[in-house]
């Protein structure tokens, strides 16, 4: 069974399509890397993808079932959104916000016992947030934030993760711990692993697929898109540049961002 399976799909909002004739499966080993420009469907397609927002055709299958409005499987995938901050007032705990990513394993009503908080305490010491874990979540900055949610995505062994632009809002040490995990989890578990980033360099050595959305454009490869400068200039616009040295790619545009 292929944990993520993406079938002639079209997304958007309502009338608006953002892209059409995606297709990718993602395999057990998968480390996929989802790039493209601002606004150009990253988050979109995640969403899609989580059943979040619903296909405006094509299918979605996620470890063999097809994703409706609600398919029990999408509880299987770890996930952590891009997001803004938290509000002030919300009302649980950081260790509680690590908690509740066992609720898709657990019955309604079964208790939180010593063994699964150990569990959270350890996934809050893997993001170095141990000494967070009874604030309020809503008084965490907001990179703290972020490194909560990858905490809580990492409990419970999901089937699969996606994670959307997991480092932006996070320290550097903290943006290269998580660096470190995320290719420790692709080495040792077997499950696909999404990764929505502007940073493709730091997992050039381990990327299995790289996934390019922009401009209604969708591609599926590896570092041949990265080489292919027509493609990327139909994605990114007439002034990208792609410098390659010593095996990373530097891309850079008339204000010389990476991506
Ligand atoms: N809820 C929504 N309703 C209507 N249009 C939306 C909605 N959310 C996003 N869009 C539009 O869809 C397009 C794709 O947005 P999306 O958030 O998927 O881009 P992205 O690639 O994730 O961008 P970024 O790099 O900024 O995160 C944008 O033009 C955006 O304005
Ligand atoms: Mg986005």
């Amino acid at each position: 069974m292929r944990p993520i399976a993406v079938t002639d799909l079209s997304i958007g909002y309502g009338d608006r399509v953002i892209a059409d004739g995606i297709n990718f499966v993602l395999e057990k080993n998968d480390l996929a890397i989802l790039i493209g420009p601002n606004g150009g469907g990253k988050t979109t397609l995640v969403k899609t993808i989580l059943g979040i927002i619903p296909p405006l055709s094509g299918t979605v299958e996620v470890l063999g079932c097809t994703v409706k409005h609600v398919c029990p499987h999408r509880k299987r995938i770890g996930y952590v959104p891009q997001m803004g901050r938290v509000p002030e007032h919300f009302p649980a705990t950081l260790l509680d916000v690590v908690l509740s990513g066992l609720f898709p394993y657990k019955e309604r009503f079964d208790r939180i016992g010593k063994e699964e908080k150990e569990l959270a305490m350890r996934a809050l010491e893997e993001v170095g947030l141990v000494d967070k874990k009874d604030e309020p979540f809503g008084n965490l900055s907001g990179g703290q934030q972020k490194r909560g949610l990858v905490a809580r995505a990492l409990m419970g062994h999901p089937d699969a993760l996606i994670f959307d632009e997991p480092t932006s809002g996070v320290d550097i040490a903290a943006a290269s711990d998580f660096r470190k995990k995320i290719i420790e989890l692709h080495n040792k578990e077997e499950i696909p692993i999404l990764l929505v980033t502007h940073d493709i360099n730091p997992y050039i050595d381990h990327l299995t697929k790289i996934i390019v959305i922009g401009r209604g454009r969708f591609r599926v490869g590896k570092l041949d898109i990265l080489r292919d400068i027509d493609f990327l200039r139909e994605i990114y616009g007439e002034s990208i540049k792609v410098i390659e040295v010593e095996g990373k790619f530097y891309l850079l545009s008339g204000d010389f961002h990476n991506v």
